[in-house]
């Protein structure tokens, strides 16, 4: 341990959805930033929180208590630094982000967050900011990691939602559909589908045909087995939809340049008309499969639930292993990286590489594979 890592003063942001494990990790960084003598202040409710400079010192005290506790003692929010309201107007703040950065005397500050934060954490970066990354979303998605805090955890409540749905669905012969997080990548869906022994998993990755999903329900019929359990990632998409949706974001891609341009504002438009009627997938879903398996269906929306609560072991062990190290490379001086983990093992990855990427399913993943070989329906 140097001189100059016991002088050091660092801040932590949580950003982004929140997700259980976010305090395990805000206790470990901050205990190990404590024990080597580095001081720690909290700035809340993300980005805002540094924008404002609405912030907080973190002792031994006030991180006592909070390992097992669910969401952010911080608070959290998807503000971006780059396109932020304040009082009414939208701003660019990240120039007053540095200020403030400054102004607390940071030598580094710590931003824990999914897929947006690392885009904003980028921002952050390129101002000259000395930036490191956790991350953590239940939606399993960030580029360059194999685990993210919080997707342990939900994969636990999902699977135990779908266990218990197969008691209900059996006893009144019904198809239940349950709608389960994960906008542009199934892997809550898919895992907790497997594990709870979900018949038919629907993932974004995997564009659907409803008629293969009826048919495969009705097999299920025809064998004597009257129901049946959908697990649907918000995300997922027939493959009419899919391709609709494929266009309209290669059209707001292509207009990019063309900022307040009629073709602009209508590639904006066709994906915020898309988006609206994308909104009424599952339950649309659910009514085409009673037409066409004239089986009784319900919808169970998961929601919340899913990021609510106590985290697992797997998400506190996760954080604490992330947390410690991320002190280590700030001692190093070592930034501009997201903490990752690779097979058990953490890294720092650069954070530009992560921004703007995103940890898709492939679709002949070892879980898919999985899946279909043991007859889940994966809707193509
Ligand atoms: O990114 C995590 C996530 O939980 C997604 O699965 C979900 O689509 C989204 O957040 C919901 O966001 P919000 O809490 O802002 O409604």
């Amino acid at each position: 341990m140097t001189n100059m890592a016991r002088n050091k003063r660092i801040g932590i942001l949580t950003a982004g959805g929140d997700s259980p494990g976010l305090n395990a990790a805000i206790r470990s960084v901050g205990k190990a930033a404590l024990g080597c003598g580095m001081e720690v202040i909290g700035f809340r409710d993300g980005f805002r929180g540094l924008a404002e400079n609405l912030r907080d010192p973190l002792d031994k005290a006030i991180l006592a208590g909070i390992l097992t506790v669910g969401g952010t003692i911080l608070g959290t929010g998807r503000d971006k630094p780059h396109r932020m309201e304040i009082d009414g107007q939208i701003r660019d703040m990240t120039d007053v982000m540095a200020d403030n950065y400054k102004l607390n005397k940071l030598d580094a500050l710590v931003c824990l967050g999914g897929g947006g934060t690392h885009k904003n954490a980028l921002r952050l970066v390129e101002k000259g900011l000395n930036i490191i990354t956790l991350p953590k979303t239940i939606d399993n998605d960030l580029y360059l990691t194999d685990a993210a805090i919080g997707f342990d955890t939900a994969l636990g409540i999902v699977t135990e939602v779908v266990d218990r749905l197969h008691s209900t669905a059996h006893s009144h012969h019904r198809i239940i559909v349950a709608e389960i997080m994960g906008n542009r990548a199934g892997w809550l869906a898919l895992g907790a589908g497997i594990a709870g022994g979900a018949d038919v998993i629907l993932i974004p990755e995997i564009p659907y045909d409803v008629e293969t999903v009826a048919a495969a329900i009705c097999r299920r019929r025809d064998h004597g087995t009257n129901f049946s359990i959908v697990a649907v990632a918000e995300g997922a998409m027939s493959v009419t939809d899919a391709a609709i949706y494929a266009a309209a974001r290669q059209a707001k891609k292509d207009t990019k340049g063309a900022k307040g341009s009629p073709e602009r504002d209508e590639a904006k438009q066709a994906l915020a008309a898309f988006n609206a009627h994308h909104s009424g997938n599952t339950l649309r879903l659910s009514k085409q499969l009673e037409e066409l398996t004239k089986l009784e269906a319900r919808v169970t929306i998961l929601g919340y639930l899913q990021r609510g609560g106590t985290p697992s072991a797997n998400d506190r062990l996760l954080a604490t292993r992330l947390g410690t190290r991320c002190v280590e490379l700030i001692e190093n001086d070592c930034f501009g990286v997201m903490v990752a983990d690779h097979g058990g093992v953490v890294v720092p990855v650069p954070i530009q590489d992560v921004a703007g990427n995103l940890k898709l399913i492939p679709p002949d993943h070892a879980w898919v594979q999985s899946a279909r070989r043991v007859g889940t329906c994966m809707g193509d």
